[in-house]
Parts: C-alpha cells; sequence; structure tokens
C-alpha cells in the first residue's frame, strides 16, 4: 500500500499587499523586488488566525477527495505559526472539521513542513496504522515579521494548502528528508526570550531573522542533489517527470534548480508572483491550483522539493 493525493485544496486571505504598497512603508521598490525574487504582491490575513486558514484549505481538500472528516485516521498540521503553543493547530482543527476518529498533531518543519507530513503519513500508510489522512501546509509569516525589515518581510505572505491522502495500490513512490541543525542561524525565530519570575526580564515575542544569501546558496545546491538522490533511489529517469512542484521562495531560485537540472522551466510551474513565500503552504496551494486546472493526468510523474529552516529539505515523487 501507498499513500495517494486524492484531493487537494487551498486558503488565501483576500487582502493583497502590492510592492508598491510596501515601498509607500520602508524603502524598496517594485523593480527591487520583482528583480530579486518575482514576487509582485501577497496575500496578508487580516482578521484570521493560522487555524481559520488551515480549516478552509482542508475542508476544501477534503470536499474535492469526496471524504468525510469522520473518515480520517490522521491529521498532519505543517506550520512555522500556530494560534497556540498548544493546544495544537492539528487539534483545533480535528475540532473545527469533526474529525473524530483522527489522531492529530503538528509538525514543525518551517517551509519544508508539508513534504515532512506527506513523508510521515506515508510511512503510517505503508505500516498499515493508518489508511486515510489530511496533511495541511499553513502559515500566516505576517504575524512573525519585523515589518521595519525591508530584507525579509517583502518576501513573505500568508496562505494554507491542503491534500488528503488515502492508502491506495499506487500513489506515492518515494521521499527523502533532510535536516543540518547546526545551520538553524541562517533562518530563525525566537519562540518567546526567557523571561520568568525569578529573572526579572519579560518575555518577548521574537521575528523572523534571516541570511538571505547564504539561505540562497544552500537551496540551489541542496534542492538538485535531494532530488536526484529521490530519482536515484526511486530508479527513475529525471525526463520521465512531468512537473517539479517546488516551494516558492524565490523565482530565481527555482529558475537556477531548473537548470541544475537541466529541466525547462515549462515543467517547473510557479505562483510566486501572487503569493510570495507562504512558508509550508507554498507546495500545497500551487498543488492545488495545478490540479484545479487540470494539468496532471492520471499517470504522471510529479517531483515535490521543498527546503526551510532548520534547516530542512526534502522531496517526494507521486505517482498521479
Ligand atoms: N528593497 C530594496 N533594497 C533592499 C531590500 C529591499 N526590500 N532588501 C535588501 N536591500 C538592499 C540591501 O540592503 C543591500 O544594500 P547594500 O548593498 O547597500 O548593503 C542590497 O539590497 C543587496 O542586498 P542583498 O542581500 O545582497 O541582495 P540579494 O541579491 O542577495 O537578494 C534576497 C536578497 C533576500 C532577495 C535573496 O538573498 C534571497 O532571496 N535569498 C533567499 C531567501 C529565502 O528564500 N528565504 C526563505 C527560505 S524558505
Amino acid at each position: 500500500m501507498t499513500g495517494k493525493i486524492i484531493g487537494t485544496g487551498s486558503y488565501l486571505p483576500d487582502r493583497i499587499v502590492t510592492n508598491d504598497e510596501l515601498a509607500g512603508m520602508m524603502e524598496t521598490s517594485d523593480e527591487w523586488i520583482r528583480s530579486r525574487t518575482g514576487i509582485a504582491e501577497r496575500r496578508i490575513a487580516l482578521d484570521e488566525g493560522t487555524t481559520g486558514m488551515a480549516v478552509k484549505a482542508a475542508r476544501r481538500a477534503l470536499e474535492s477527495a469526496g471524504v468525510e472528516a469522520e473518515e480520517l485516521d490522521l491529521i498532519l498540521l505543517a506550520t512555522s505559526t500556530q494560534d497556540h503553543l498548544f493546544p495544537s493547530g492539528a487539534c483545533e482543527v480535528q475540532a473545527t472539521l469533526g474529525a473524530v476518529n483522527a489522531a492529530a498533531y503538528d509538525i514543525s518543519a518551517a517551509c519544508t513542513g508539508f513534504i515532512f507530513g506527506l513523508a510521515s503519513a506515508q510511512a503510517f500508510i505503508r505500516s498499515g496504522m493508518y489508511r486515510t489522512a489530511l496533511i495541511i501546509g499553513v502559515d500566516c509569516l505576517s504575524k512573525i515579521m519585523d515589518w521595519s525589515d525591508r530584507g525579509t518581510c517583502v518576501l513573505f505572505g500568508d496562505g494554507a494548502g491542503a491534500a488528503v491522502v488515502r492508502a491506495e495500490d499506487r500513489g506515492m513512490i518515494h521521499a527523502v528528508m533532510g535536516s543540518d541543525g547546526t545551520k538553524g542561524p541562517v533562518l530563525s525565530c525566537v519562540a518567546r526570550s526567557e523571561g520568568n519570575a525569578f529573572n526579572g526580564r519579560t518575555p518577548e515575542l521574537g521575528y523572523t531573522q534571516m541570511d538571505g544569501q547564504a539561505v540562497f546558496k544552500f537551496a540551489v545546491k541542496k534542492v538538485p542533489e535531494c532530488i536526484h538522490q529521490l530519482l536515484d533511489e526511486s530508479s527513475v529517469d529525471i525526463d520521465d517527470i512531468d512537473y517539479f512542484v517546488l516551494h516558492q521562495a524565490n523565482q530565481r531560485i527555482n529558475e537556477s534548480i531548473a537548470k541544475r537540472l537541466k529541466q525547462p522551466l515549462e515543467k517547473v510551474p510557479m505562483n510566486i508572483e501572487r503569493y510570495g513565500n507562504t512558508s509550508a503552504a507554498t507546495i500545497p496551494i500551487l498543488l492545488d491550483e495545478l490540479n484545479r486546472d487540470g494539468k496532471f493526468q492520471p499517470g504522471d510523474k510529479i517531483v515535490l522539493a521543498g527546503f526551510g529552516a532548520g534547516l530542512t529539505w526534502g522531496a517526494a515523487l507521486l505517482e498521479w
């Protein structure tokens, strides 16, 4: 048995923030952001949180799969911006959906979280422990941005994507995951500083900090490496892949990955122009858009691949 994606869904907040609007708030420009990243605009959550967005994407995924919430055995929610430290966002989604038979927990692997969730669900399904899983990638990065730091805040946006995975004979072929905790400081966000009643310090929330060039170099090297590992271990030729659905962090990163893989850009769809980097949500949002546009045919081979804080990276090979 293998875990097959049988339904997808996504949700983006209505509020559009253009590069020009940001240029009115800080010293930046549409030209700088577009030419460095490919981003034109992003969505920002105003009156909704991470769980609210996750629920909307999840409902759409369940509907597209034709699966009732009670049928779910497992809910994995990948995020860095959960509304509460506890309970988990996955438990909040479970409660709202009424997925009374599911075990639910969050996955912390930043932008790689959806891939880690998919690979984890796959392991449960292969072992025979579970049959039907909901995997959600969701982030509300606007709440952990320093909106005066033009080097980071212009890159990110809010959104959610989800997929329902069920035990079938064919579906996911293979997945790989990797982590290098020694590179943690390259992309980080303090959850809460160490203040308490005894040390006299007031706890403060932190904001995203990033060494952009280090992340860029890591991504363009590690993602092709991990895709090659995925395909070698699966004995699948790279030219037989129909689509590479990559994490949407930077258009130039994805163009460089395509070049290193010697693959045409037509096989590397992108939507970063409209949404920016929605972290754990980019891959399932793009997957959902392509699925709803009817881009995938049964039997198509699709590689999903991402990277993010940790540092973490991962890839999955699907047969649609
Ligand atoms: N608008 C205008 N100027 C900006 C700016 C902005 N939003 N952000 C930074 N700059 C300035 C810098 O201050 C710097 O000025 P200086 O030369 O006077 O010091 C100049 O632009 C160049 O900055 P630099 O950091 O060298 O730019 P870059 O070409 O490396 O592009 C990123 C920066 C962040 C776009 C790029 O490094 C990147 O995309 N990295 C990957 C980040 C990522 O994907 N993170 C998430 C991973 S999941």
